[in-house]
């Protein structure tokens, strides 16, 4: 009689969904935004070795798309000029394979966490040579299993000029175009995207735009751009990052946010006359939620994230992916940058790996619009 029950249920379930996918639970981020865009996660080192069992379920359960945090930067895994390390990237890419995901590489050349190795090269075709063989060999070992990558991370100034880095001393602004043709030499079906942060601001968008035209104008393929997304409670306006949505994706490419997180902290650089180099770790000021955050202020937190993605949805066709920087918020890097030792609150979990009033507000988001 108990089986008999249960099978009924069973039933009922299904003839009550239109499609069998429908059966899954709907209580997910993946799985409220499966028909708008990839939705992500950054994943750091202890995630990707799997070392709490409670994450990596909560990853498969919420993410469709994964982006390593560190691990593939080039210090860690070209960190001498005749090695190589594959070994925790290979754990990520299974990893990924494994739960169906959409796997982004992060990042080929970037001046930051660079390996020390590239800086000694002071000869052009030498350092040409050595990013066509950095790129060919990592693009190609993952070639058909990662699907998009940053080919070039953060090369531009503030002011949209190309920032002063190994890269651009030695081989002047070529390089750009040169490592997008490598990369997609290396796996011509694999997406590939310029990324970089504050680019909602207009001068730096002005210059990532005149920037990838140069690129396209060679003939090279430039997929996508990547807006990290390092976002405040404030700032930038929703006018603003809708402008740059429009902007990029009318360059003819994809538009990703990928690496979005809402700092609720105070910022050394808003307050007038601060001194960046003062020593703010143990003040109160700077600090001013060790505890929890207040319920006003998470209200406002939430208030925030569908705003934001209330602006994705209406431009989801012009975005492919949508990827936070890191599951909770005890992991983030915003907790000791720019000032070591904070407690901060930027994802939608919390420490204990609780979804916050934030997630229920792009659920709640969705919810609507199917009601609509
Ligand atoms: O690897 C060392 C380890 O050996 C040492 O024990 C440990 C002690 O602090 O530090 C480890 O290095 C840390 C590294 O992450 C790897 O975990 C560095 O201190 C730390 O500064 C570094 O921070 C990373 C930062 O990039 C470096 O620029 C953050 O985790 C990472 O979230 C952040 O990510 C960047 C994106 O790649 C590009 N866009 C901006 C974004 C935020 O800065």
């Amino acid at each position: 009689m108990k089986n008999y029950a249960y099978v009924m249920a069973i039933l009922l379930l299904i003839v009550n969904c239109k499609d069998i996918n429908e059966i899954k639970p709907v209580n997910s981020l993946k799985s409220t935004l499966k028909d708008n865009f990839y939705i992500g996660t950054a994943m750091n080192e202890s995630q990707i070795e799997e070392e709490n069992p409670v994450v990596t379920a909560l990853i498969s359960k919420e993410f469709n798309s994964i982006t390593a945090e560190n691990i593939m930067k080039s210090m860690f895994i070209h960190p001498a000029k005749a090695s190589f390390d594959f070994k925790l990237t290979d754990k990520f890419v299974a990893l990924g394979e494994k739960n169906n995901m959409f796997i982004h590489g992060h990042t080929l050349i970037w001046h930051s966490q660079l390996a020390p190795w590239f800086t000694e090269i002071k000869d052009s075709t030498e350092l040409a040579n050595a990013i066509e063989h950095h790129i060919k060999t990592i693009v190609g070992r993952y070639k058909g299993k990662i699907n998009s990558w940053d080919v070039v991370n953060e090369a531009l100034n503030e002011d949209g000029t190309l920032r002063k880095t190994v890269f651009l001393d030695v081989l002047g602004e070529d390089y750009l175009p040169m490592a997008f043709k490598f990369a997609f030499e290396a796996d011509a079906n694999t997406e590939l995207y310029y990324n970089d942060y504050n680019m909602t601001h207009e001068e730096k968008r002005n210059g990532a735009i005149r920037m990838i035209k140069r690129i396209q104008e060679k003939g090279i393929k430039v997929d996508g751009i990547g807006m990290q997304g390092h976002w405040g409670l404030e700032k930038p306006s929703i006018e603003d990052i809708e402008k740059s949505i429009l902007d990029y994706a009318s360059l003819g490419v994809k538009v990703a946010i990928t690496e979005l997180d809402i700092n609720v902290l105070p910022s050394p650089w808003d307050l007038v006359g601060a001194d960046v180099n003062q020593n703010f770790e143990s003040s109160k000021k700077m600090n001013p939620y060790p505890e929890n955050l207040p319920d006003s202020i998470q209200t406002k937190f939430a208030k925030r994230y569908q705003d934001i993605f209330k602006l994705f949805l209406k431009h989801q066709d012009k975005i492919g992916r949508v990827t936070f920087w890191g599951v909770n918020d005890g992991q983030s890097w915003l907790n000791d940058w720019p000032i070591k030792g904070r407690t901060n609150y930027p994802l939608l979990f919390d420490r204990e790996l609780k979804p916050k009033a934030a997630y229920d507000s792009i659920i709640a988001l969705k919810l609507k619009q199917r009601s609509n």
